[in-house]
């Protein structure tokens, strides 16, 4: 059994040290070398989020003069790192060492006057950089916020020289980078200090991809208003002799709070938020939220209230994810592959969300032999005091602690892992069985449904009950064939390909391309097609698709 070391000197495995670290670089296996153990989930928020409130954006023009323009900042203070971006224009993110910078800078910043029109006085970090000097020759080097389309991707997975590279080179190409996290927390905290007009002690943070670890380049932005911090909760009221409470207003239940809360702070965004448009307020959901879009940044925003769970849920992914390399490497490769066949959609209704898809690869890793990952339960009897946590009545508590997990020596390649798991989920015993994260084992499904995944912190509720027996026959029909086409010898070795010409695809990449399920009834008829048949037809589509861009 391995497990991690405690302190930075005894290395054991190669991770990042951070949740964006841990993004932004997938090892390639011959680095993979002893490292620290990966930091709990809280302490990186916590850095973030305060690297957020040292930060601001400003609005700049490509061909600013770099030089002049960082000169101008750094009169407020020594400036610990900066970069650019575009997206309706482009951005400059500023990060300063002390938090003093961004006072001393907001004291010298004006008021647009404007001419018919008028402005809201609300003042935020979202900056504009005004004023004309001599315009600059090159223009800034921006940093990318989408990833590349798919035909590029298939292109570019077809160049490399085995599957293991195939999908670590997808989980390169997808997952979002060092800067967009920062942007990310930069942008939680401009909302934030909209929110804190009313709540000034509230915290917006973020949560789902975004931050465990899954997240691809252009995914929403899940944001949670934690009012939990605030001051006076936990102050005892003494049983004799006078003391003082707040008066409140009292709604009827929490939920009706959540609504109010999130109705005023919707209306204040959508009235004073620079940059923040579109606004929804979706307040009758089973989560009420906020949606909109926030222009500067590109990110299209769910803001929530109350939403401890899907806290939760995402520092236990983000555990999950930091354990083992091979983790994030197959949800990312999974969740790119149900996205190029339509079986996860950004439209919400009867297929399965990405979500669901992770904890099914969470399962698959679980029921590996020896398993690559731990149980939930296993996770929980290790965990200390001060990871207890009860959330509506739920024990939500496992362990934050990396040390304290030892890890099965197991050493399966990328590629065994992906043909494995599409012949486990081809033939899954979808109708009788659940899949149950927290006990590692399928258990009897507790009630009708087509695809029942407990839920790991409710364990009353389906994670997938949206799935209907359509999406979930597609989903399988898809899995079937996907373990068919790595199992056929020339599907699975690369294809090499001329230098400059499109490189035929292979392996991975063949099973990104349009599938013929949806065309074709019954496994039998696909079986006895050769391969080279396949693979034909796959390629006249792809080129079918390339031309389409073209033209
Ligand atoms: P993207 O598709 O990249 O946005 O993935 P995501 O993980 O961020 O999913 P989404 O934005 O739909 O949801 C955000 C978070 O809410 C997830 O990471 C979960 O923690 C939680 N969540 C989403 N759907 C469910 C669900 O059906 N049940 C539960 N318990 N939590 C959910
Ligand atoms: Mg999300």
């Amino acid at each position: 059994a391995k497990s991690f070391p405690k302190t930075e000197a005894c290395f054991q495995r190669k991770f990042g040290t951070n949740a964006a670290a841990a993004q932004a670089e997938v090892p390639r296996k011959e680095e993979i070398e002893e490292k620290a153990a990966p930091k709990p989930f809280i302490d990186v928020q916590a850095e973030r989020q305060e690297q957020a409130e040292r930060s601001v954006l400003i609005s700049c023009q490509s061909k600013t003069n770099e030089k002049k323009f960082l000169k101008l900042l750094s009169k407020h203070g020594d400036i610990k790192k900066y970069f650019y971006y575009e997206s309706y224009g482009t951005y400059a993110v500023v990060e300063f060492a002390n938090k003093e910078s961004i006072a001393s800078l907001l004291e010298a910043t004006a008021i647009p006057s404007v001419n018919h029109e008028s402005t809201v006085p609300f003042k935020s970090r979202l900056l504009s950089l005004r004023g004309s000097g001599p315009a600059e020759q090159s223009r800034l080097q921006c940093e990318p916020q989408t990833t590349i389309p798919i035909n590029e991707l298939i292109q570019r997975l077809s160049r490399e020289e085995s599957v293991d590279r195939q999908v670590t080179s997808l989980t390169e190409a997808y997952q979002l980078t060092e800067e967009n996290v920062h942007l990310r927390f930069l942008v939680c905290s401009l909302v934030k200090d909209i929110a804190a007009a009313y709540f000034p002690e509230c915290i917006i943070r973020p949560f789902g991809s975004s931050v465990n670890g899954f997240g691809k380049l252009g995914c929403d932005l899940d944001m949670f208003l934690d009012l939990d911090g605030i001051s006076g909760r936990n102050i005892k009221v003494p049983k004799t002799g006078l003391s003082l409470e707040y008066q409140m207003k009292r709604a009827s239940s929490e939920r009706a709070v959540t609504q109010s809360i999130l109705s005023v702070i919707g209306e204040c965004v959508d009235q004073f938020g620079p940059g923040c448009v579109g606004v929804q307020k979706i307040l009758n959901a089973r989560c009420p939220l906020v949606r909109f879009a926030h222009q500067p940044s590109g990110f299209q925003c769910d803001l929530t209230a109350n939403n401890r769970v899907a806290m939760k849920s995402t520092e236990l992914l983000y555990l999950y994810g930091a354990l083992d390399q091979r983790v994030r490497c197959m949800v990312f490769t999974v969740r790119c592959w149900a996205r190029a066949h339509g079986i996860t959609s950004s439209i919400p209704g009867a297929w399965i969300t990405n979500f669901s898809l992770t904890v099914m690869v969470l399962f698959f890793l679980q029921r590996r032999s020896p398993p690559i990952i731990p149980t939930l339960d296993h996770l929980q009897e290790l965990a200390g005091p001060g990871d207890k946590s009860v959330i509506e009545g739920n024990d939500c508590t496992f362990v934050s602690d990396f040390s304290k997990i030892q890890l099965h020596n197991n050493t399966e390649t990328l590629e065994q892992l992906l043909r494995e798991f599409f012949e486990f989920y081809g033939s899954f015993a979808f109708t009788k069985m659940s899949i149950n994260i927290r006990k590692g084992k399928e258990q009897n499904k507790p009630e009708v449904a087509p695809l029942h995944i407990q839920n790991p912190f409710e364990p009353s509720l389906n994670v997938s009950k949206n799935v209907n027996g359509t999406q979930l026959e597609r989903f399988v029909a898809l899995c079937q064939e996907s373990s068919w086409l790595l199992q056929q010898s020339d599907i699975s070795t690369p294809r090499g390909g001329s230098e400059g010409q499109t490189p035929v695809p292979w392996g991975l990449a063949t099973l990104l391309l349009p599938s013929q399920v949806a065309v074709i009834k019954g496994r039998k008829k696909r079986k006895r097609e050769p391969a080279s048949e396949r693979i034909k037809s796959l390629l006249e589509s792809l080129k079918n698709k390339n031309q389409q861009k073209k033209s």
